[in-house]
């Protein structure tokens, strides 16, 4: 059976202090549980100090953000090769904050993950819908652009590395999630879509994941359904106690 994978989104919190403790309590704890990968989406300040703790671990390093050329006058941005330098293996692209809050569109998230492809990064590419489009029946409209746009010209071999985090936008730290079952159709709408675009045999490596408002509460459900292949935790990765027990839930469910 393959690893469930968590991605832990730490979004704009810890220091470097903060992060690095709770590195080595993760590390330890992952040394006594086999079936579980975790990705730590951390903060840019963070991730070189990340990296020495969590050398030879199963935890790897996301970046939050890249911007989508890979070098230049662009004040206050960060490259592909800069966080892949400072020890990341992957890259959040498309997060519905990303899309709120800073304008992000079709076009940004696709030029991202050529950008993240370029340089050997694996895009971690989160798809949603809003609760309007929810309410209008459109979500699987929406998921279909997002997943047709966000991935226009990239090829076959660039897409074996992808994974998906579908993310209901208005499930994301509000405590409302789609039900296992929903979330498990939905996957199973996304690999078809990325099967019609790439063909059957490179859609199969592709993983998805869920995320919104997950906890050590409901997390079993989850990571019971054969279509989920791991979660992306925010709010709930935040304190090691509670992240912890998400571990060891989906750990036992896999066992
Ligand atoms: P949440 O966040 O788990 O706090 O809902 C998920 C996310 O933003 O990816």
């Amino acid at each position: 059976m393959r690893p469930l994978i968590l991605v832990a989104n730490w979004k704009m919190n810890k220091t470097i202090r903060e992060a690095i403790d709770y590195a080595h309590r993760l590390k330890e704890l992952l040394s006594r549980y086999d079936g579980v990968e975790v990705i730590l989406a951390s903060p840019f300040t963070t991730l070189r100090s990340l990296d020495e703790v969590l050398r030879g671990s199963r935890i790897s390093l996301a970046a939050q953000n890249i911007h989508w050329e890979d070098s230049g006058p662009y004040t206050g941005e960060i490259s592909a090769l800069q966080v892949r330098e400072a020890g990341c293996r992957y890259v959040l692209i498309g997060h519905s904050e990303r899309r709120q809050h800073f304008g992000e569109g079709y076009d940004q998230v696709n030029r991202k993950i050529h950008a993240a492809i370029r340089s050997q990064l694996y895009p971690v590419v989160c798809l949603g819908e809003t609760q309007i489009e929810r309410e209008a029946y459109r979500t699987l409209n929406i998921l279909g652009e997002q997943i047709s746009k966000g991935l226009a010209g990239i090829r076959p071999e660039g897409i074996d590395k992808l994974l998906i985090a579908y993310e209901p936008v208005w499930a994301i730290g509000t405590g409302q999630t789609v039900t296992p079952k929903q979330a498990s159709e939905t996957h199973q709408f996304i690999r078809q879509r990325l099967s019609d675009l790439f063909g059957p045999s490179t859609a199969a490596f592709v993983k998805v994941l869920y995320g919104g408002s997950i906890t050590s509460e409901n997390v079993s459900p989850f990571v019971a359904e054969p279509q989920v292949d791991g979660l992306l935790v925010g709010g709930a990765s935040l304190d090691f106690e509670e992240f912890s027990e998400i571990v060891k839930c989906t750990a036992l469910r896999r066992s």
